[in-house]
This record gives C-alpha cells, structure tokens and sequence, in this order.
C-alpha cells in the first residue's frame, strides 16, 4: 500500500533554505531516503510538494479515495495559519501524520499554534529529516 508524503510552501527550498535550521537535505535526498525505507517496509512512498493550499487540500482528498495506509504531512507555513487543512484532515479517515523539520515550539511566538494538530492523528517535530522517518516508522505499524 501506499504513503502520500505530502509538502507545502517553500519545501522545494530545502538545502538552500536556511540550512541552519532546516539542515543540508534536499526534499529529493528525503525523497530518495523514505523510498528505500519503504521497500524494507513493503510500502509505496508517493511523495509531492506544492506552494499551493489547494493543491495539499486536493492530494489530502485523494489519499483518501486511493485507500492510503497513512499521509505524512509537513504543511510548512500553512500549519499556522490553515483552518481548510484542518478541514480537510478531519474530512477524510486515511490516519495523518504531522511532521516538521525544525520544532516550532523552540522558534517564533507565530509558530506556536498548529491547525494540523488537533486534526492529526500525531505530530513529529524537531529532528530534520529524521522526522520523516520516524513518521513512516510509525505508519508501518498501523
Ligand atoms: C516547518 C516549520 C514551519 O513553521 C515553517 O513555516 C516551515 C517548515 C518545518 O518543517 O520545520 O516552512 O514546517
């Protein structure tokens, strides 16, 4: 089965955009990382990003209908400031897995509030590409 690891605004930056707090990978070096993971796993990973709301809110819709084991989302910016993702989340039944990079609670007042997470079945936040992994750790064992 499958895994949508679903990426909003400006995760097409990564390793350009400030390495220092998102790190050196790259959303392709991600990418390439939780495709070999799956395959020990057994799992499909299809993996996408977009700067546009829409366009998360329709691949969220589409997990759903595609019967997905699970959805790994890093909302990026819209995570603090989207009630349509927490619609959209609380919409479908497919499980979906919060994750950041960075951990918003060490950073900007403005990133304190998530409007995944009480939508989310669960948050990783705060270990780099790490996060990802342990993201599909998790939804393997579902
Ligand atoms: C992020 C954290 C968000 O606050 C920020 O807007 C991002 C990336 C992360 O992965 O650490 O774009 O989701």
């Amino acid at each position: 089965s499958t895994v949508y690891v679903l990426n909003g605004p400006n995760l097409n930056l990564l390793g350009l955009r400030e390495p220092e707090i998102y790190g050196s990978d790259t959303l392709d070096d991600i990418a390439a990382a939780l495709e070999d993971q799956a395959r020990g796993l057994g799992l499909e990973i299809e993996l996408r990003q977009s700067n546009h709301e829409g366009h998360l809110i329709d691949w969220l819709h589409e997990a759903n209908a595609e019967g997905a084991k699970g959805v790994i989302l890093n909302a990026a910016a819209f995570t603090h400031t989207s009630v349509a993702l927490h619609d959209a989340i609380k919409a479908i039944t497919v499980p979906v897995i919060e994750v950041h990079l960075s951990n918003p609670h060490k950073r900007e007042e403005f990133r304190h509030k998530s409007f995944i997470a009480s939508a989310a079945r669960g948050t990783i936040a705060g270990f780099g590409a790490l996060s990802y992994t342990l993201a599909l750790d998790a939804i393997a064992r579902f």
